[in-house]
Formats: structure tokens, sequence, C-alpha cells
């Protein structure tokens, strides 16, 4: 006994950002962003807060499950960064909520969050830590942390919050996560204060990325851990509907999915729309799905993730 996704919400900023408009802020344009990594525009935080977003996101999910927030036995927050460094995403979120009680954490897995969030909510069904429900809110800000005078990442990311209840079930067939520590080649330095004994001095605090490393781990590992998923589950390529990957790079999704085998449709996307969200990126595809009514029930997902750590990840799930 495991979990089953019982409902998903998600909700974006209302600014959306095209191509054309980076364009008056750095040196690129729609076709290099295009060609490289498949975006076309992102969702840009402007006047609401993450806050904002997360309880939005979390009160559809809530609504879409049939469950309360009183209901809830545990809460896991999924961010690299939200609107506080204290307290928790999972805690904000459980005020706005109005339902204190239940532990509230977050996770730091990088762009793997949703993945590892959703390991440790199965744990926590397994062992009788939740008996009722689970939620988990995956909420990102990159745009925050970007620095918009270097192109080769300021291009890429978006914000947005998505979210899952989780209910007691047997949905979740397999995980595997996967770390290869190594803050080289995608970190962002926190910020270093000023304490006046402090030795260091202010460093670059914004995200710096080596893209082709980042790329190759990427293609790799996310054939390598949907490959485990599917060997521990004993589930073949062809019994898998649909591969819900991390939203990182067009390029990085076509090249996964030619390597295993699987035909264009079975790799949704919409990067297109929302560019890298980070955590949030598969469950506010998995939402988009649901809600368009494009995931039947009994379908089997493959998600798989990978970003900053090095951490990547993959979790099979029966719908
Ligand atoms: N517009 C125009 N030109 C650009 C831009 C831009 N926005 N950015 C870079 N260039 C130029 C570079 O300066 C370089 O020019 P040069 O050849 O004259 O030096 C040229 O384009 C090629 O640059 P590369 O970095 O080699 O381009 P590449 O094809 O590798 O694409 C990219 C870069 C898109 C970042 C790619 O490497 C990638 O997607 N990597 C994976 C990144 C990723 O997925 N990160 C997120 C995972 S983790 C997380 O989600 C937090």
């Amino acid at each position: 006994m495991n979990f089953k996704i019982a409902g998903t919400g998600s909700a974006t900023p209302k600014l959306v950002v095209s191509n054309d408009d980076l364009a008056r802020v750095v040196e690129t344009d729609d076709e290099w962003i295009v060609t490289r990594t498949g975006i076309s525009t992102r969702h840009v935080l402007s006047t609401e807060t993450l806050t904002e977003l997360a309880v939005t996101a979390s009160r559809r999910a809530l609504e879409a499950a049939g469950v309360t927030a009183s209901e809830l036995d545990l809460i896991i927050g999924a961010t690299t960064k939200h609107d506080y460094q204290v307290p928790a995403l999972a805690c904000v979120v459980q005020a706005e909520l109005g339902a204190p009680g239940a532990p509230a954490f977050d996770v730091n897995f990088g762009c793997t969050g949703f993945v590892g969030a959703l390991d440790i909510a199965a744990r926590y069904f397994e062992t009788g830590g939740a008996t009722r429900a689970v939620l988990i809110i995956c909420a990102e800000a990159l745009t925050r942390y970007v620095d918009w005078t270097d192109r080769a990442t300021c291009v890429l990311f978006g914000d947005g919050a998505a979210a899952v209840v989780l209910t007691p079930g047997s949905s979740l067939l397999a995980t595997h996560i996967h770390a290869r520590g190594n803050p080289d080649p995608l970190h962002a330095l926190a910020p270093t204060g000023n304490s006046p004994y402090s030795q260091n001095s202010e460093e670059h605090p914004y995200i710096e990325m080596n893209g082709r490393e980042v790329f190759k781990f990427a293609v790799t590992n996310l054939c390598s851990d949907v490959t485990k998923v599917m060997e521990q589950a004993r589930v073949m390529p062809e019994e898998v509907d649909l591969f819900l990957v991390h939203q990182a790079n067009k390029r990085i999704i076509e090249a996964a999915r030619e390597r295993l085998g699987q035909p264009p449709e079975k790799f949704p996307t919409n990067i297109e729309r929302y560019g890298n969200t980070s955590a949030a990126s598969i469950p506010l595809l998995l939402d988009e799905l649901v809600r368009a009514g494009k995931i039947e029930d009994d379908a089997l997902l493959a998600c798989a993730a990978f970003g900053a750590g090095l951490i990547s990840g993959a979790a099979l799930i029966r719908m």
C-alpha cells in the first residue's frame, strides 16, 4: 500500500513573456531559443507572490481530490527557492490553508523535486505515518534568481506552482532516485549576508550552469532511471502510456525519447508555453493533461526528472 493521485492543481503567473520580449532584454532571438530549447513563452512572477500561486494550486488539487485541508497528514514542499528562506514553503502553505498540526517540510531535489517528494510520501503511507491524505506542493520562482544579463540561462526558465493530493492506494509501482553530488555544473550560491566577521566577499548569487554537461547528464539519466523503474516493476516500454519528463529542453526530451524507442505522442510537452519551471514542471504538465481529459483511468505514467545536485529520478505510476 502506498498512494493514488486523487487530485491535481496548478497556478502560473499572469505575465507571459515571449522570446521577442526577451530579445529586448538580452542579445537573443526567437529562432535561437526555439531551435535550441523548444521554448516560445514563459510565465514570470510580477505582481503575484509565489506563495499565492502555491496556495491556489494546492486548493485546486484539494478540491479535485475532494479532500479538506484538515484531512492532510503531511505537506511536502518541493522547491529550490520560495518567498522565504525560513519557514518552509510547506509551512507557509499550511498556514494559508488553515489546517495546522500535520508535519510540513520542504525538500530540495532541484528539478527532481516532484519525483523525490513522491518517493518520500510513499514511505509515509507504507509505514503508517500517513493514513488519509498527503499534499505535495511544487513551486518555483527561478526568474527571481537567474542572472538577467546572462542570455544562456535567463531564456530557459519560468515560474509556476503545481500540487497533487495523494490518498491511500497502490498506484506507485517503482521509484529510483540517483545523485551525483557536484555543484560545479549547476548551482546558485546563497547570498553571504553582512556579518562583520565573515571573511567571504559577496558572491554571484545567480544560477550558473554548464549547459552541455547538464544536457549529457539529463539524457543519460532520463533513460537509465526510466529503464530502472520499468525493470523494477517488470514493465516493458510499450506498456507505458505516457512519459512525463522534466520540461527543461525539448531537445533533451527528444533525445531521450529516441533512445527509449518510443513515439512522440507518448512524450507530451508544455515547455513551449512555460519554459523550465524546475520542480513544478512535471506536476504542471500532469495537471494540464488531467484537466484536458488526456489521462485515462489506469494509464501507466513514467515520470522522470533531472537537475541541480546533480540529481535525477523516475517514478512509475498507475493512475
Ligand atoms: N541567444 C542567442 N545565442 C545564445 C544564447 C541565447 N539566448 N545563449 C547562448 N548563445 C550562444 C552562445 O554564446 C554560443 O555562441 P558562440 O558559439 O559564439 O560562443 C552559442 O549560442 C552556442 O552556445 P551553447 O551553450 O553551446 O549552446 P547549446 O546548443 O549547448 O544550448 C542550452 C545551450 C540550451 C543551455 C543547452 O546546453 C541546454 O539546454 N542544456 C541543458 C540545460 C538544462 O536542461 N538545464 C536545466 C536543468 S536543471 C534545472 O532545471 C534547474
